[in-house]
């Protein structure tokens, strides 16, 4: 039965602390797709070297990262979870695909973009390759779908073309992949800045929530997040740090924007943004108390790691040796 399942990848970089934005726009849904699919779960820690990171810190956040999957559901019997630089395929797929990608496909991401002016000359090579590497990561294990937030929608348009291009050169070689981006949750707004995406490599914290965030924090962070002066709960795009606050009520609740809208009608924000830090803290609370006790077992998160590396090397093995053989390389006498 499982060999019929269509397959889902999905990773996370381990360059930071995770936030409510990569839990509600990833983590959350993965959940409720690991029944129905054949699953790979990536810390992709190949990724997080892109930008300057202490060696000490990248190596407790990848474990953190993979506790967080399981704290937040993922079921290790179910699925493959595993850490990107276990399977050395995908540095090996990535170097093949990078010369099959056009510089100027490159050039267009408008992450890289973002990225480059923030760090000017001294911005590495890696930054700039890294949607190939993403690229291999889904294209190795012949993925249908890749459940991720919206701001990775280009990067999946980036894959599709690459796959595209590399069957139309050398016959059918890869699954083209679907992005998978969920209704609601796809992007948590920043909550001092609601016109950006929350994100983990922000200075304020105030502007993101940590999963790991005491609960008092999150209460403070939420109480502290920028509303308007209209004093009306309304799902507007002229209130975005409203909409964003209904955003992720709706998300945890599953209650409509609308929903949301009526029973806070006529009453200003406190309540509701109580009502807000309180349904973060219950979702992510049982989540953080669990993430400690797995990460005081490390020889259970080192079995999980162990089997999954070993899965999906297995797969990402098939897939690299067809590209090899399909390019033109002798196999390797053995
Ligand atoms: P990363 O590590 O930046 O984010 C991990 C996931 O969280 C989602 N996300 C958000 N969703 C909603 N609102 C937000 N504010 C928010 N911030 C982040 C991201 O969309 C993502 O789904 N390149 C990827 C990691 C990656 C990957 C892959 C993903 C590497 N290889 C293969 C899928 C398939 C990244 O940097 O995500």
């Amino acid at each position: 039965m499982d060999e019929k399942k269509k397959v889902i990848f999905s990773g996370i970089q381990p360059s930071g602390q995770l936030t409510l934005g990569n839990y509600l726009g990833a983590i959350k849904n993965w959940v409720k797709l690991q029944d129905e699919y054949d699953c790979y779960f990536c810390v992709v820690d190949l990724h997080a070297i892109t930008v300057k990171q202490e060696p000490k810190d990248l190596r407790a956040r990848t474990l953190e990262v993979m506790a967080i999957y399981i704290a937040a559901g993922i079921v290790p019997e179910k699925n493959t979870i595993f850490i990107q630089s276990h399977v050395p395929a995908h540095s090996e797929a990535a170097w093949l695909l990078n010369c099959y990608t056009y510089m100027g496909e490159l050039s267009r991401m408008t992450q890289f973009k973002d990225k480059s002016q923030r760090y000017g000359e001294s911005i590495a090579a890696g930054l700039y390759n890294y949607p190939v590497l993403m690229a291999a990561d889904i294209l190795l294990y012949q993925t249908d779908l890749v459940p991720v937030g919206s701001d990775q929608k280009q990067h999946l348009e980036l894959a599709r073309d690459i796959a595209q291009r590399f069957n139309g050169l050398y016959s059918e070689t890869f699954v083209i992949p679907e992005p998978y981006i969920a209704q609601t949750g796809a992007k948590i707004m920043d909550l001092q800045t609601p016109t950006k995406k929350m994100s983990k490599s922000e200075d304020n914290p105030n502007s993101y929530i940590l999963i790991m965030d005491p609960p008092e924090v999150i209460r403070k962070k939420v109480s502290r997040a920028v509303t308007d002066s209209v004093g009306e709960v309304r799902y507007s795009d002229e209130q975005p740090g409203v909409k964003n606050l209904i955003t992720i009520l709706s998300t945890i609740t599953g209650q409509t924007p609308k929903e949301i809208e009526n029973k806070y009608a006529g009453q200003g924000y406190a309540q509701f943004k109580n009502d807000v830090g309180e349904a973060i803290v219950g979702e992510l609370e049982p989540i953080q108390k669990k993430v400690k006790e797995i990460l005081a077992d490390k020889s259970y998160l080192e079995n999980i790691y162990k089997t999954g590396a070993q899965k999906a090397e297995y797969s990402a093995r098939k897939t690299l040796s067809k590209m090899q053989r399909k390019i033109g390389f002798i196999p390797a006498a053995r």
